[in-house]
């Protein structure tokens, strides 16, 4: 039974809205429509979901517009009869928010804000708003511990400290206005169609090209990696079971240093592929490089609320899950090539204006 019937997915072209969106329509019962909203940044991509328009001409849209535009907002949540909303559109680039940070927070505390006005507006009829938001709200923690719902926010990047003020706001509108919220903190996501600006794509794909893998610091900070496909099973869990006003942590179990993490997939690729002209190994490519300003030592997360309430758990180990990403960057050159390029932008232009 499916409780929704047109579900309005933002940043459906990015990383993880596009995995959620595939998973709805290959892995779900889900029967009804998706809206799908984004304003196509550079890490917006619509390709990653073109297939989509063919082979679901009726349950399936894609609408160019930006969640910071009220009017263009509206218009989509009436014309479609939106009776939900999935929550993935931000700036989600650390690196991008230290140089320049005002995207992020127009997007991610005023995008989100409008969002949740409309929400209001449309009481009678939104009957969820999920949040997708990160652990790094939560700030850095030390060798030993977890974060959980109950961490208090300590933000230190402008990208987490945006994300920090949207939960607020997320969180205050269910408080004030009993709006029908959910929120999701989730750790660091790996696989298919991620932008190769992450540490995962970039060093997969340098290394494949035979460039270096830049490893900030001496790369002993730590990352929780949950595979992509776990956490969109998890989103779609709380969307349709999850308990309004609630938040929940989301974790892969999945902790590693960085350098370690590099040097794992170097002889993954080894294996898969062999060592680079005239290397004994891809790992002979990492280079070490200035570390990221107030670069977080470590997230962890303990997921044990949605486990007992929801009865999720990660299913991909590291290994199985790396293995599968390194497999779709191999088989999929054309999507690569066509973001490692700047081509797909120019492809923008053309459909989209
Ligand atoms: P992404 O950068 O790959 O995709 C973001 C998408 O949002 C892009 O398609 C972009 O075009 C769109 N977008 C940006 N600004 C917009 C605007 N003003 N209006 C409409 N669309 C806009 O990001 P992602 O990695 O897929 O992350 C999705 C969500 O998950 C974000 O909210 C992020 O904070 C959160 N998150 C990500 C991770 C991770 O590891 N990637 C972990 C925890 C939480
Ligand atoms: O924890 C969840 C967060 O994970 C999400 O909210 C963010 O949207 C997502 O970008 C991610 O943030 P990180 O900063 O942890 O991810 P990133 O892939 O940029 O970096 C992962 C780690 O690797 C981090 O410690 C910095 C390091 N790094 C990154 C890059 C790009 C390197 O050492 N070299 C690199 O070239």
């Amino acid at each position: 039974m499916n409780k929704y019937s047109a579900i309005l997915v933002t940043g459906g072209c990015g990383f993880i809205g596009c995995n959620f969106i595939r998973y709805l329509f290959e892995q779900t019962g889900y029967r009804g429509k998706v809206v799908n909203v984004d304003a196509l940044t550079y890490a917006g991509n619509p390709l990653s979901l073109a297939d989509l328009t063919e082979r679901f001409p009726e349950r399936y849209t894609f609408i160019r517009a930006d969640i910071r535009d009220r009017d263009a907002m509206a218009g989509v949540i009436d014309c479609h009869d939106i009776d939900s909303i999935c929550h993935f559109a931000a700036e989600s680039h650390v690196d991008r928010s230290i140089v320049k940070p005002d995207d992020f927070v127009t997007t991610n505390i005023m995008g989100t804000f409008t969002l949740l006005e409309l929400a209001r507006q449309h009481a009678g009829s939104i009957r969820r708003f999920h949040h997708v938001s990160t652990d790094e709200v939560f700030g850095s923690l030390g060798d030993s511990g977890y974060f959980t719902e109950d961490t208090p926010y300590r933000p230190n990047s402008p990208y987490s400290a945006s994300k920090a003020g949207s939960d607020h706001l997320v969180r205050a509108y269910h408080t004030t206005y009993g709006l029908p919220v959910t929120i999701s903190n989730c750790s660091n996501n790996y696989g298919p169609y991620q932008f190769p600006e992450k540490l995962i794509p970039l060093m997969i794909l340098n290394a494949l090209e035979n460039k270096p893998l830049p490893v900030y610091g001496e790369g002993r900070n730590v990352r929780d990696w949950l595979y992509v496909e776990d956490h969109c099973r998890a989103v779609w869990d709380i969307f349709r079971n999850g308990i309004d006003g609630r938040t929940y942590a989301i974790g892969g179990d999945c902790e590693q240093r960085n350098i370690d993490l590099v040097q794992r997939l170097c002889v993954m690729l080894d294996d898969l592929v062999g060592s680079p002209a005239g290397k004994s190994s891809y790992a002979d490519n990492i280079v070490f490089v200035k570390d990221r300003p107030g670069h977080d030592h470590r997230y962890a997360i303990d997921a044990a609320r949605i486990r007992a309430e929801l009865g999720w758990k990660p299913r991909e180990s590291l290994g199985s899950g790396l293995r599968k990403t390194i497999r779709w960057y191999l088989e999929n050159r054309a999507w690569t090539d066509h973001v490692r390029s700047g081509e797909y932008q120019n492809w923008i232009a053309e459909h989209y204006g």
